[in-house]
């Protein structure tokens, strides 16, 4: 059965139709309320998650299914020292689906090579996040209309941000994109990701370090947090967590139509004082990531 570890997994075609479907649930829940009857979700987190996890769970308990799971690895056998492929093997005796997040760049899709269920990576370590990118292109549908023709500002920290990396994965497929990439030196983006998504394919792109500077051009802004958790040293991420904080006061350069948009939790980079300004869409941006991943697991159960 298939599984999700990376969203290029995903053709243009599948992702214009789980937005599709995501898009009808949001307007006729009822539909879909028993389609994963009697199905069983194991949510698997051995990092911390509030949108990711809940999201998830609702989601399948929206299609009528149930959930089992943990999300702390201490309250699991991992704690006794059980790889992940003996855990999914086990889980997989007692659930349908898996959506595991893991500190370890990798471990979903050690995952997915030992169960015949199928395994959504719920974030692998700073490596891809997949459902993310999901929830970031339903959001961009209903907001912009479309994928194409967008100057998309990718801000803060692009180097450990695993939902940046899939993103840019994702957005490279379309028509006349342009990425603004905007972060400290230390946390660019990685070469790799340059060298395989946007250089491969030609994409236009700028570095820079100043969001004030380019602020003016964007159709969308992606605010990101500095991810402490993945930091070597203490003193380089105090020194490097305030790099941006989004104002009303730098807004004012920005386009009437642009989107603001952070797959949360903020810390300080966007100033609660921006949550009033109508171009902010984190809120909703959240509240969409339940609807597409009922479409992902209608998909993956090959739910009619
Ligand atoms: C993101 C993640 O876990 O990568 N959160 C999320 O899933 N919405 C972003 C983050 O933690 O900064």
């Amino acid at each position: 059965m298939r599984s999700l570890i990376d969203i290029r997994e995903l053709s243009v075609e599948e992702i214009d139709e789980l937005v599709k479907v995501a898009n009808d649930i949001i307007d006729n829940p009822a539909k879909y309320s028993e389609k994963c009857k009697g199905k069983i979700l194991a949510t698997l987190f051995f990092e911390p998650s509030t949108r990711t996890r809940l999201s998830f769970e609702s989601a399948m308990l929206n299609l009528g299914g149930n959930v089992i799971g943990f999300s702390d690895s201490q309250n699991s056998s991992a704690s006794k020292g059980e790889s992940v492929a003996d855990t999914t093997k086990i889980v997989s005796g007692y659930a349908d689906i898996i959506a595991m997040r893991h500190p370890k760049e990798g471990a979903p899709l050690v995952a997915s090579m030992n169960t015949d269920i199928p395994v959504i990576n719920a974030g692998d370590g700073g490596h891809n996040h997949p459902t993310q990118t999901l929830t970031d292109l339903l959001t961009i549908n209903r907001e912009k209309g479309g994928f194409n023709n967008l100057t998309i500002g990718l801000c803060g920290d692009l180097k450990f941000g695993r939902t940046v990396h899939s993103l840019i994965s994702a957005m490279s497929r379309y028509d006349n994109i342009k990425f603004i990439l905007i972060s400290p030196d230390e946390l660019k983006i990685p070469d790799y990701i340059k060298k395989n998504e946007l250089e491969a394919k030609n994409l236009e792109y700028v570095e820079t370090t100043s969001l004030e500077d380019v602020i003016g051009e964007l159709d969308i802004l992606y605010m990101t947090r500095v991810q402490g958790e993945r930091f070597f040293n203490e003193q380089d991420y105090i020194r490097l967590r305030d790099s941006y904080i989004l104002t009303p006061k730098k807004l004012e350069a920005a386009k009437e139509d642009l989107i603001i948009m952070h797959p949360l939790p903020r810390v300080n980079e966007i100033s609660v004082a921006v949550d009033n300004d109508p171009r902010a869409c984190y809120f909703k941006q959240a509240r969409y990531g339940k609807f597409v991943r009922m479409a992902l697991i209608m998909k993956l159960l090959e739910v009619e």
